[in-house]
C-alpha cells in the first residue's frame, strides 16, 4: 500500500470510523451489483466539519445513490435540519430511504425522486449548502442552479473534482470529464465564490458564497 492509502486509512480511522449503518449501505451496494462510487469515510467527515463549521441546517444533495454521503450529510445538521437529496433512479431512492430509515433520519431528509434538471427548479432557494455527486456531463448547469439555490454565506460543494485524473489529461475529451472542468472553471471565476480543490479521495471542491 502507497504512504497516500495508509495516511488515508490513519486518518478514517482516527476521524470518521463507519458504523453498522454505513458498513450495511456499502455491503448492499455491493451485493445488488452496485458501482462502489461512494464518498469514502475521510470525505464524509471533511463534509460534515465544513457543515458543523457553518452551522449549516438545510443541505441539498445532486445524486443519492445509496444513501452513503447522505448519511454523513444528514448527521452533521441539528436535529431540526433537512437534508433534500435528488435521485433518478427509483432503486436508488428507494436504497437511500432504506438507508435514512436504518441511521433513524427520517425526519431529517427528503428524498426527491427524479431528474436533477426537473426537480432543480421545483426548490426553494436558501439552502446552506449544495453537495453535487450526480451525473457528469450537465454539471454546468448544475453550477447554475446550485448557485441559484444556495444563500449567501453558503457552501458548494462539488465530488470527483480531479474526475480520477481525467481533467489534467488533455487527451480525455469525454462529456463527463469536460462537464468536471466546466465546473470547476465556472467556480474558480465566479466572482461570487471563494474556491478551491481539497485532494481527498478523487477530489472535493469546496467553495463559499461570498454574494449574491
Ligand atoms: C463515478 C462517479 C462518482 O460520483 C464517483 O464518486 C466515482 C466514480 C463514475 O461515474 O465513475
Ligand atoms: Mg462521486
Amino acid at each position: 500500500m502507497s504512504v497516500t492509502d495508509q495516511l488515508t486509512e490513519y486518518v478514517s480511522a482516527l476521524f470518521a470510523p463507519e458504523d453498522a449503518v454505513l458498513e450495511g449501505i456499502r455491503t448492499r451496494q455491493d451485493q445488488l451489483g452496485l458501482p462502489a462510487i461512494n464518498i469514502s469515510a475521510d470525505e464524509g467527515k471533511l463534509l460534515a466539519v465544513l457543515l458543523r463549521a457553518i452551522g449549516a441546517r438545510t443541505v441539498l444533495e445532486i445524486g443519492a445513490l445509496a444513501g452513503y454521503s447522505g448519511v454523513w450529510l444528514a448527521r452533521a445538521l441539528p436535529p431540526d435540519g433537512m437534508l433534500t437529496t435528488i435521485e433518478k433512479d427509483p432503486r436508488h431512492a428507494a436504497l437511500a430511504r432504506q438507508a435514512f430509515a436504518e441511521a433513524r433520519l427520517e425526519k431529517r431528509t427528503r428524498v426527491v425522486e427524479g431528474a436533477a434538471l426537473d426537480v432543480l427548479p421545483t426548490l426553494k432557494p436558501g439552502f446552506d449548502a449544495v453537495f453535487v455527486d450526480a451525473d457528469k456531463a450537465p454539471l454546468a448547469q448544475y453550477f447554475e442552479w446550485s448557485m441559484r439555490l444556495l444563500r449567501v454565506g453558503g457552501l458548494l460543494l462539488l465530488d470527483n473534482a480531479f474526475r480520477h485524473g481525467g481533467v489534467v489529461d488533455q487527451s480525455d475529451r469525454t462529456p463527463d470529464t469536460e462537464g468536471i472542468r466546466a465546473f470547476n472553471r465556472l467556480a474558480a471565476r465566479d466572482p461570487r465564490l471563494a474556491a478551491t480543490i481539497v485532494p481527498v479521495r478523487d477530489g472535493l471542491l469546496v467553495a463559499v458564497k461570498e454574494r449574491a
